[in-house]
């Protein structure tokens, strides 16, 4: 079979995480056009993929005036960017990979959902976590009724301390008027998969949460604005220095920061590689002086929550309840599922399943080495969704995706529900909406 074509808008971490599939398997996928105004970026992905000349662009609008060049479109701009490039790159016949949040507002997700339908091409949004082997499993022995019926569930996503400073103080997702409010930025993946998990719809909703540490008021007392200047950078754990000079991966060891940085892991990759193209120790220096992301946490111009619950109740009178929070080490995701018949842990690599008659407890590995942060991949869920989408395309077939246009919707309408719920202070009925 011919592999499938691919172009790709927006060549920043999301959009050269999925181009990786096609160096990866070049007889399923080649990335043939490119649109990114970045042109380190852009040149980059053009050069790694031999994509054509005529076939770089440094805007996505250029792809509107042209034929159409491949099968599909990955679209993998920041969060207000998704529904023109989708609406469009549809309406033009393109099978469109998008990254999550459809949208940003219910009213352009339904535009892309319109779209889609009316001009008979398939939507995979990147619900990564759908697609995790973890996930599969987990799925599996739900479906298969080992826990009885399930009646709650407790689940927390740690997002983590240094990921809460580097992507939602002082990164792309800390300010709501250019990205979207928290809860939709890092946890609609948490919400689609609670309703996934489920199986049901969800009926009535709540929600708490708010900036509370990481404002001008926490500051202490002698910080400087920018962390390569500050005095207090050895006794702050959210300090630049501290973060992006050593291996986050790691423990931090002894003072030795151009040691430490190249200890232990490249910096060719995830958080590193947002800071500048090309991370070296010089490269990462520089950003850190000049760019966003040398700025004191307490000194940003963030507006996001840095703690939220929500709980959530489903058709049949399940509930359940979701913590999201930057005060913990970044780990992966605890969830634990109570049914009729037993009870299921999950930290994102094992399976805890506790059977209530036999009074046993079995233990599944899924062997999810890689972790779930976008620098492993999501736990083997990028590699796992894009198979699923260029499965699709090939075969002409949705049904090997499962984040498909109708399933994303209601949980995305869950993640409005919720944000609405919280700014109100009131719970909301989703039936109403
Ligand atoms: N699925 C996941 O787990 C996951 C993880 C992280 C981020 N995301 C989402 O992926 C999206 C991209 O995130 P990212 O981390 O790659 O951000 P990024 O900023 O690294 O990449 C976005 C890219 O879009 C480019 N762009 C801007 N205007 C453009 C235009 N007119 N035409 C073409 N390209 C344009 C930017 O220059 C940038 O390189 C966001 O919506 C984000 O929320 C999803």
């Amino acid at each position: 079979m011919k592999p499938v074509t691919m172009v790709i808008i927006g060549a920043g971490s999301r959009g050269r995480a999925y181009a990786r599939y096609a160096l990866e398997h070049p007889e399923q996928l080649q990335i043939v056009a490119v649109a990114e105004p970045g042109e380190e970026y852009r040149a980059h992905l053009a050069e790694q993929h031999n994509i054509r000349p005529d076939r770089v662009y440094s805007d996505w609008q250029a792809l509107r005036k042209c034929k159409k060049v491949a099968d599909a479109v990955a679209i993998c701009t920041q969060d207000d960017l998704h529904k023109e490039p989708a609406v469009a790159m549809a309406k033009k016949g393109y099978h469109l990979l998008l990254e999550k949040p459809m949208s940003v507002n219910p009213d352009d997700c339904q535009a892309i959902v319109d779209a889609v339908k009316a001009h008979k091409v398939m939507l995979s949004v990147c619900h990564v976590l759908r697609y995790t082997p973890y996930t599969v499993r987990l799925k599996n022995l739900l479906d298969s009724g080992v826990i009885g019926d399930i009646c709650s569930i407790q689940h927390l996503e740690p997002v983590g301390y240094w990921h809460q400073a580097h992507a939602f103080v002082r990164g792309n997702w800390s300010k709501e008027a250019v990205s979207a409010p928290m809860l939709m930025s890092k946890a609609c993946h948490d919400l689609d998969w609670l309703r996934y998990l489920a199986g049901k719809s969800c009926l009535q909703i709540s929600s708490f949460g708010q900036l509370s540490h990481f404002r001008q008021e926490q500051k202490p007392a002698g910080g400087s604005d920018r962390c390569l200047d500050c005095k207090l950078s050895e006794t702050c754990p959210y300090s630049a220095q501290n973060i992006y000079l050593y291996n986050v991966y790691k423990p931090r060891v002894g003072n030795n920061t151009t040691e430490k940085l190249f200890v232990g892991g490249s910096v060719k990759q995830w958080p590193w590689d947002v800071l500048t193209p090309e991370p070296s120790y010089e490269t990462i220096i520089e950003a850190l002086r000049t760019g966003p992301y040398g700025r004191c946490v307490y000194a940003c111009d963030n507006d996001v929550v840095d703690h939220q619950v929500v709980n959530m109740q489903f058709e049949g009178g399940m509930t359940a309840s979701f913590t999201m929070t930057a005060f913990i080490p970044m780990t992966d995701r605890k969830t634990s599922i109570f049914g009729s018949r037993g009870r299921i842990e999950g930290d994102g690599r094992k399976l805890y399943w506790y059977d209530f008659l036999s009074r046993t407890e079995t233990v599944y590995d899924t062997h999810a080495f890689a972790g779930s942060s976008a620098a492993g991949g999501h736990a083997g869920g990028d590699e796992a969704l894009m198979k699923a989408f260029v499965a699709a395309v090939a075969n002409n077939d949705p049904s090997y995706i499962l984040s498909g246009p109708d399933e994303t919707m209601e949980s995305h309408r869950m993640v409005f529900a919720a944000e609405q719920a919280r700014r109100e202070n009131r719970v909301i009925s989703l039936q109403c909406l």
